[in-house]
């Protein structure tokens, strides 16, 4: 008599889980089709037989910085850059950081002002946030406000 009512809490176990198993196996059937546009893409590129550069739209492109720069923003701007972004592109963004040179990455130096010339910050922005090539991207790490302050400290490099 003791035994249904022992089992009794274990029932919804497999019930709840049952959702869980569903989801993956939706995930896992979703994955295919999401790989196909960017094989398209590829070929397409391939095709047109120009450098595999990343194609930043040009709504993106035109994206003004909507932060106004404070003393306390930049300041924490430099903090995530000293954590996420100095290994690569140095302390003082010149580009020589121990990890880029272990890479055999070449920078830009951003202490040079015409290294960003021609560069607006929706572009820089674009790629703070998605990554570039060996770069790793950065949104969902930090704030967007804070992406925007890295455009403005990054910028400062030449600035001294
Ligand atoms: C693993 C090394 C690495 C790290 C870490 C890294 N970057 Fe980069 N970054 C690169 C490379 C490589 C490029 C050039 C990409 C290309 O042109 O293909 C680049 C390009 C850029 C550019 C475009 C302008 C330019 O000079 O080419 C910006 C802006 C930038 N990085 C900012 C950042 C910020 C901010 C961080 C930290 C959040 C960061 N990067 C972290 C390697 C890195």
């Amino acid at each position: 008599m003791s035994k249904p009512f022992f089992l009794l809490p274990i029932l919804p176990l497999p019930i709840l889980l049952l959702p869980l198993l569903l989801r993956s196996g939706a995930q896992a059937q979703q994955q295919p089709t999401t790989t196909t546009p960017t094989t398209a893409a590829g070929t397409t590129a391939g095709a047109a037989s120009t450098p595999p550069a990343v194609t930043i739209p040009p709504a993106a492109m035109q994206m003004l910085n909507p932060i106004k720069p404070t003393p306390e923003g930049l300041a924490h701007a430099k903090l995530i850059y000293g954590y996420d972004c100095s290994m690569c592109h140095g302390d003082n963004g010149n580009g020589h950081g121990d990890l880029a040179a272990q890479m055999k990455l070449s920078l830009d130096d951003w202490t040079q002002p015409s290294s960003l010339q021609g560069k607006p910050d929706g572009e820089l922005f674009y790629i703070i946030s998605n990554g570039e090539g060996a770069m790793p991207a950065e949104n969902g790490r930090a704030k967007t406000a804070d992406l925007w302050n890295m455009v403005v400290l990054i910028r400062s490099f030449s600035k001294h």
